[in-house]
């Protein structure tokens, strides 16, 4: 068996790509015959075509990783592949496309709207912000519509402070998602398998000081991580229940991580969909693995062999 890993990449999410992959090396040497990780660049195709490769695993996190780019190249080439098809990656990847398709299967997320750069132009800044703060009150969550680790996502208690976040938001792509924030407990649901095969590994808990962000995220000491997370029975089984229809009904393949906020009545609201989740030394899918007492050499060698086959 030979597993190919892709990592790096183009996007913001560059050096995450970079450790996900590395650690998923490591962890798959202790299984697999040969792993190797290559670079997305112009060399791709050739490697792949010629490469002897049993199955590729695409950890580029971002633009072009998780937008159903990466995934309709490896179609094309014909390789198999780990993780979800690019039909769906598309539509997981826009978190407002993804909140239509959550909402038509009855799944909560919340409350949002959708902003374009433009907009402010045509309208006038202040009266779209004063719109918004009218429908959602404040504090608001403003993010990228597609975007990955916090990276451009504010939350905003302040009227005065949510011009700054919007101009933040559209340092990273022309449209914003404007959403009600929701108090609750956040978790991070790590889901693995394929359809009805597909099983949720305990919710991992993040508390952080400030916000969760790009910095908290990839330093460790920033956050306080609960894996299981201190969960009722009946909050951990909403959470296990949605995060299963959130991967069923948008066609995830192989793994997955819904991140999502148990909010005060106890209903699970989903804030994100991630196709390739982080896999770095503090990232969250391999905390729930370790946490459900799972070996991560061998959660990613039955990762490869499911999608080889
Ligand atoms: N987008 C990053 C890699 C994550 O959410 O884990």
């Amino acid at each position: 068996m030979h597993a190919l890993i892709l990592a790096g990449g183009l996007s913001h999410e560059r050096d995450v790509s970079i450790r996900s992959g590395r650690r998923v090396m490591e962890a798959l040497r202790t299984t697999v015959d040969k792993v190797t990780m290559v670079d997305v660049d112009t060399e791709l195709i050739p490697t792949l075509r010629h490469g002897d490769i049993d199955v590729v695993w695409p950890l580029v996190h971002g633009a072009t990783g998780e937008d159903g780019s990466l995934q309709a190249l490896l179609e094309l080439v014909g390789v198999p592949f780990v993780g979800t098809a690019s039909p769906s990656a598309r539509v997981a990847w826009n978190k407002a496309v993804s909140k239509a398709v959550m909402a038509r299967s009855g799944i909560s997320t919340p409350d949002h709207v959708t902003l374009p750069q433009s907009l402010f132009r045509e309208v006038g800044a202040e009266q779209v912000l004063d719109t918004v703060v009218a429908r959602f009150g404040l504090p608001v969550v403003v993010k990228p519509v597609r975007g990955g680790s916090a990276l451009g996502v504010s939350i905003v208690h302040d009227r005065g402070d949510l011009a700054r976040a919007m101009v933040h938001c559209f340092a990273y792509g022309d449209t914003a998602l404007v959403e009600k924030h929701i108090p609750g407990t956040e978790v991070a649901m790590s889901v693995l398998g394929t359809g009805d095969d597909a099983r949720v590994l305990p919710a991992v808990e993040t508390v952080t000081d400030g916000a969760y962000d790009y910095d908290a995220r990839y330093n460790p000491g920033r956050v306080e991580y609960f894996a299981p997370a201190r969960l009722t029975e009946s909050q951990a089984a909403e959470a296990a229940t949605t995060a299963l229809a959130v991967h069923r009904s948008m066609d995830l393949r192989d793994l997955s991580r819904i991140d999502l906020i148990l909010d005060e009545t106890g209903v699970a609201q989903v804030i994100d969909i991630n196709i390739t989740p982080g896999m770095t030394e503090t990232s969250l899918f391999p905390q729930a693995a370790e946490a459900a007492g799972l070996d991560l050499g061998r959660v990613y060698r039955e990762v490869v062999d499911t999608a080889a086959a």
